[in-house]
């Protein structure tokens, strides 16, 4: 190759290769005969490899693979975050038709094979994000090489999506890093970082961490060895070779047989039967072992034909896109402000929540000042606080030395010094308002003018607690879920004179700790616990009615709840439970008048899990149903006396109507408030899309008849909700586009 060509390629302009490289993909080949195929999908965060991006890398591969000037070619990533995130979503999400879905795999595959056969050593040189697709294409490639750093993840997420990996991932992972290995990954979606795809065997070589992002040289470095060392029969030999060092459980077809048996059983377990993604990646690499690449590869495409067309995989997808969107929601319609900075933060109360929340800022590296009346209280806080980052250190997701860092941000008072810099204050204290009202008041002198005073409180009203100060509009709820850093919800409640600004600013701090926010108007409950305070009242009622405590939890654990009602109440505390059932009581009325049954519980003084007594008896770890209970509420239940469809109808269609209600009461936004809601603050089953989806499923018509039906054999509580009278006459639906 003349300096000329050379020069050509490497500025683009002139042979086969280049003149393509207006798209997302640039080439670039060096002196030393190294190639880079670097892809920077432009205007994106990420690369997606959409149908588009597709293609253009299929007539990229096929004028690389005519030249006889490249020695190896290395797929690089121009973003300094992002390898490659994934296929193109809404590119499936309204296939239908599993040949149509297993038609699309199959030209992904042939794409990847392309790059395979290219008759020359290709390296993914990954940093940042490789996952789904993208490491289906870095699978493909005959070497990898990753970086240490905070972005790079690399896995196969797909099965999270209800689908498989069907660009090869369900092939080519296995014969790579062996059955067992890959199982782990396809069928959770985990993804790993570069150390430990190291240790997998996914990436043949982990480059240490470097700021300055000299991905490039490094990987022409890589590929000159590889050039050197390996003839394109000896790569091939050393891959082979890899796969016999493949653990002798997997050497046997016996072996093989008891991995896929076992690993079956686990999976219906923690599926329940009700995600069939798993179950199908599992089929497919079971049916792929012994198979050449081809049969293994048809295999899966045909599999993932039959999940891109089923309901849960739309459910699936859906929700993943609504979660998406909320991230990117500024909190109100028409922001018309930019969130202002948060830099200090200070807390009121050291209590349970106080200690949760502190280890959340620390976490997130937000210095925080907390303020209790005494040191021991401080030190409740600060004692919670550091258990839980013991807990990150214990399970290996946060160093020690990061640990003591981050403590040291979390500072104690017992006055209100150090307040006045700050610029959000989340007040978590008794639940009280006049308590609260004086603490808000007493804040307000000494803290700066635009200092944001967030509470915490989970059942008092903003407006009620704003009206205690000057300036109402910079009052916010900030209502976090136990634990804090597990439950991913927050729920940013705007009393009545709450500023737009305010909302976008708590909005957008709730983001950088890592919550996914919800705003919600000011009312009784707010949302989740107004829609969960009847469900789980409608759990008490019908143990009053004579169904037992097991059918009821059951019914709702088979709809794909993470507890059933009765178990829900007893986590929660039968104390706090009896108090929101007032509350709701006091605001809606006879439609949620609260179950005899709890207040009997109440009275007993059972607490729930937390006293050790509720429902169930709890004894270390495990736990069992109270036959007692029947005796305290001397009732004669009996079990049939109900059927499983007629409790599930009743406690979902419970939380159906006050959904409904507070869209039409405007309480949130949008559907997808309550669904996402719903799904990230109590558990309700992802694989049925959220609750107004599901509605959706059923269709307007159906859930009136149901409404109708249950008002009259049960009460006028079902009566059915307006907004749902008017999408049946109208054939309408929450979402208007599936
Ligand atoms: P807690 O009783 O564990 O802690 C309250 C703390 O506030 C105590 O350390 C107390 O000494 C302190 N305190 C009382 N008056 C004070 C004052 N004037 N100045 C500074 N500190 C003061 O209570 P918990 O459970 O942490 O709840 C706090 C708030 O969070 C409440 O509003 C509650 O409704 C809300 N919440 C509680 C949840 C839970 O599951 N525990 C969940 C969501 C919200």
């Amino acid at each position: 190759m003349s300096e000329v060509t050379k020069k050509e390629a490497k500025s683009g302009t002139k042979n086969g290769v280049s003149e393509k490289t207006t798209g997302a993909f640039e080439f670039d080949l060096k002196e030393s005969g190294v190639a880079f195929l670097t892809l920077d999908v432009r205007g994106e965060k990420v690369n997606i490899l959409s149908s588009k991006v597709l293609q253009e890398l299929d007539g990229l591969l096929d004028d690389i693979a005519a030249r006889s000037d490249i020695k190896a070619l290395v797929f690089i990533s121009g973003k300094q975050d992002n390898f490659i995130a994934g296929a193109e979503i809404n590119e499936i999400k309204d296939v239908t038709d599993p040949e149509e879905g297993a038609q699309k795999a199959r030209q992904g595959q042939a794409l990847f094979q392309k790059i395979y056969d290219l008759p020359f050593p290709v390296i993914a040189a990954i940093q940042g994000a490789c996952v789904g697709g993208g490491l289906e294409l870095a699978l493909a490639c005959h070497f990898r090489i990753a970086r240490i750093h905070p972005k790079t993840k690399i896995g196969l997420p797909e099965v999270k999506l209800g689908i498989l990996p069907g660009f090869g991932g369900t092939q080519r992972l296995p014969r790579l890093i062996g059955i067992q290995r890959s199982l782990r990954l396809i069928l959770t979606g985990k993804l790993v970082d570069a150390a430990m795809a190291g240790r997998l065997g996914i990436v043949d070589k982990v480059l240490p961490i470097d700021h300055h992002g000299f991905m490039k040289a490094e990987a022409e470095e890589f590929a000159n060895v590889v050039i050197q060392k390996f003839k394109r029969h000896a790569y091939e030999n050393r891959r082979n070779a890899k796969r016999l060092h493949a653990i002798f459980l997997e050497s046997n077809s016996f072996g093989r047989k008891f991995i896929f048996d076992q690993t079956r059983k686990q999976t219906l377990r923690s599926t329940k039967g009700h995600y069939p993604a798993p179950l199908k990646a599992l089929e497919a690499v079971q049916r792929g072992v012994g198979k050449s690449l081809r049969e293994g590869l048809e295999i899966e495409a045909k599999l993932l034909g039959e999940l891109i067309a089923s309901d849960v995989s739309k459910n699936l997808i859906s929700i993943f896109q609504l979660t998406e969107e909320l991230k990117k929601d500024p909190g109100v319609d028409k922001a018309k402000s930019e969130p202002a900075e948060i830099k200090n933060v200070n807390l009121l109360g050291a209590g349970v929540m106080g200690g949760g929340i502190a280890q959340l800022l620390a976490f997130n590296d937000f210095s925080v000042r907390m303020k209790d009346i005494n040191q021991e209280a401080l030190d409740i806080g600060l004692n919670r606080a550091e258990k839980v980052f013991q807990q990150a250190v214990d399970k290996h997701k946060l160093g020690r030395s990061d640990m003591m860092r981050k403590m040291t941000l979390i500072s104690g008072t017992t006055d209100y010094s150090g307040f006045s810099v700050s610029d959000f204050v989340i007040e978590a204290i008794v639940e009280n308002l006049e308590v609260k009202q004086k603490v808000f008041a007493e804040l307000e002198a000494e803290v700066n003018n635009k200092t944001i005073l967030a509470s915490n409180t989970s059942s008092l009203s903003i407006t009620d607690i704003a009206s205690a100060v000057k300036k109402p509009e910079r009052v916010i709820g900030f209502h976090f879920f136990n634990p804090v850093h597990r439950m991913p919800l927050l729920e940013i409640i705007r009393g009545d004179k709450t500023s737009d600004e305010t909302t976008i600013t708590a909005v957008a701090f709730a983001k950088k700790l890592g919550k996914l926010p919800i705003v919600v108007k000011n009312s009784p409950g707010f949302l989740v616990n107004r829609i969960l305070g009847p469900y789980i009242n409608e759990g008490a009622v019908l143990l009053e009615e004579g169904a037992t405590i097991e059918e009821i939890d059951k019914a709702m654990l088979d709809f794909g709840m993470p507890m059933g009602p009765l178990n829900l109440l007893d986590e929660v505390g039968i104390d706090v439970g009896y108090k929101v059932g007032q509350i709701l009581y006091a605001a809606f009325g006879e439609r949620t008048t609260p179950s005899a049954v709890i207040e009997k519980m109440h009275n007993a003084g059972r607490l729930g899990k937390k006293g050790g007594k509720g429902f169930y008896i709890y004894e270390g770890k495990s736990k069992r149903i109270d036959p007692e209970v029947y005796n305290l509420l001397s009732h004669e239940n009996h079990s049939g006396k109900f059927s499983v469809e007629d409790l599930q109808k009743r406690l979902v269609f419970t939380m159906l109507k006050e959904a409904a209600l507070c869209l039409e009461e405007e309480i949130v936004r949008r559907p997808r408030d309550v669904d996402t809601g719903l799904i990230y603050g109590i558990g309700f089953p992802p694989f049925r899309g959220g609750l107004l989806r599901y509605a959706d499923s059923l269709g307007a018509k159906k859930c009136l008849a149901t409404f109708e039906e249950l008002a009259k054999q049960v009460g006028a509580r079902f009566e059915p909700p307006k907004s749902i009278a008017e999408m049946a006459e109208k054939g309408q639906r929450f979402y208007q586009e599936r």
